[in-house]
């Protein structure tokens, strides 16, 4: 059995789409840079996303990453948006508590930092690294903060768009829905960074705070699309669209499903595989402070399952806060009422999607040969021309191709090092759609080999019938 995880890790690192930041000094968990490729994949993923929220006339922002104390005090993350952790006092490591708990082999779930202490005391809990016991449990806030403590880097892209509110309603015309967007950089100080970039202390955020009056949660119909494994927090398990789940209440707020279906229709788009996605509700017990009911779009990673996208119910909780703290109202006028909005919030992990879109499309040929299957959508490239031979008159007509097709696509790659079966297999390896290489017919009769990643099917076609001026349809 092939083992997906650290063959992503290693074409990941040997071609150019991420690797751990800082390397020459040794490395530093819970960072990881994108190299070429990667910063290609992650601007067409968060394209796709942006296009998607522009056709239900989102409006954006683009707010500091860091933010003043008085942010946070006020949105409940400097009192409350900590993990439990434990600090082995033999050797030092740190843990979550969740990770001590599965060591111990203890199926309990701690409310709290006093239950979670008291749990170390009876189950004599014991260090993973060094077998010591745990003694030192406490709650550790997983915001970095400046050293004078009046800034902090943002732990969520949200309160950008929250503290903004008043304006973007009047940006808006004063009217609700108001679907608010950011995309940015969130930052965590995570006690145990881990699975490269599952778990990162600089992340990569697509979010929408989308703004309803409390009275009218309603955006727009739900479509028909397919079924999906959905797990709500009763312990059952359903295998039905999301429409018939709103319909019987599964999911009871109309506008909450509303943004389940399009992020399921999103990471299909972006290529996700409907059938190693799920979408599962929190239990009362796990979801945020900020939050009356949470959905986590959860992928399947090789065996595990990750959340990738949190859809969140925060009600009124932010605004509130908001304008009871600062020197803004948060209340509108609709009709004669005075109201806080409601807000629904779809969270991307964009990391994380990266990582699960990898591994999804990740499968070895018989021949061993390694290949991604992108999306055309998201693929780093399109499609790569080659010369059969570095011959000078071949390459000319190859680069004259390539510089045609660049101007009607930037994605296209040209390669003339090798020999032709190993330039095939490097682009199959980034997930390039299509090869096309020129040969001495070309000159001939204008036809190329075109050839097909998924099928490594060859076929000639003229290179009229593939140049045109809105893309490449033909292929
Ligand atoms: N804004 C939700 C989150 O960052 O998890």
């Amino acid at each position: 059995m092939i083992n997906m995880y650290s063959d992503i890790i290693e074409i990941a690192k040997r071609r150019g789409i991420f690797w751990p930041s800082f390397s020459i000094y040794g490395g530093f968990s819970g960072f990881y840079d994108y190299g070429p490729l990667g910063t290609l994949l992650k601007d067409n993923i968060i394209k796709i996303w942006k296009e998607s929220y522009l056709n239900d006339d989102a409006v954006f922002v683009d707010t500091p990453n860091l933010t003043p104390e008085p942010v946070f005090k006020a949105s409940g993350h400097i009192a409350r948006f900590s993990d439990m952790a434990a600090e082995c006092k033999n050797c030092k490591s740190k843990f979550k508590f969740e990770t001590i708990l599965v060591y111990n082999n203890v199926n309990k779930m701690p409310k709290n930092i006093d239950e979670a202490v008291e749990l170390a005391k009876e189950f004599k809990l014991k260090c993973p690294v060094c077998d010591s016991l745990i003694d030192n449990v406490y709650n550790f806030n997983l915001m970095f903060k400046t050293e004078n403590n009046d800034l902090y880097l943002r732990p969520e892209t949200a309160q950008g768009i929250f503290v903004n509110f008043k304006l973007l309603y009047n940006y808006n015309r004063n009217k609700l829905p108001l679907i608010g967007g950011q995309i940015g950089k969130g930052f965590r100080n995570e006690i145990a960074p881990r699975q490269s970039l599952i778990r990162l202390k600089e992340f990569n955020q697509c979010e929408i705070e989308a703004f309803f009056d409390p009275d009218n949660l309603y955006f727009k119909d739900l479509y028909e699309y397919k079924k999906i494994n959905l797990k709500p927090n009763d312990g059952n398990e359903y295998y039905i669209t999301v429409k018939e789940a709103a319909e019987r209440d599964i999911i009871s707020n109309k506008a909450f499903a509303y943004f389940v279906l399009k992020t399921q229709y999103i990471l299909e788009n972006i290529g996700m595989n409907n059938e190693r996605l799920r979408f599962r509700q929190h239990s009362p017990d796990e979801r945020a402070h900020y939050a009356a009911d949470s959905w986590d779009a959860e992928a399947l990673i090789d065996n595990d399952w990750f959340e990738i996208v949190g859809i969140a119910n925060r009600t009124d909780f932010d605004l509130k806060t908001h304008d009871e703290n600062s020197n803004e109202s948060m209340k509108i006028k609709i009709d004669n009422r005075e109201i806080i909005p409601y807000v629904i919030e779809p969270s991307y992990g964009i990391d994380r999607i990266i990582l699960a879109l990898l591994s999804q499309s990740y499968y070895e040929r018989n021949n061993k040969f390694k290949v991604l299957k992108l999306n055309y959508n998201i693929a780093p490239y399109h499609i790569a021309v080659f010369p059969l031979m570095r011959k000078d008159e071949l390459k000319a007509q190859a680069l004259k191709l390539y510089n045609a097709m660049k101007k009607v696509d930037k994605y296209i790659y040209y390669d003339e090092t090798g020999s032709i079966g190993k330039r095939y297999a490097r682009q199959d390896e980034i997930g390039t759609p299509y090869c096309i290489t020129v040969d001495y017919r070309t000159m001939e009769d204008n036809t190329v080999t075109v050839r097909y990643r998924d099928t490594m099917e060859q076929r000639r076609m003229e290179i009229d019938e593939i140049l045109s001026e809105n893309g490449f349809k033909n292929l």
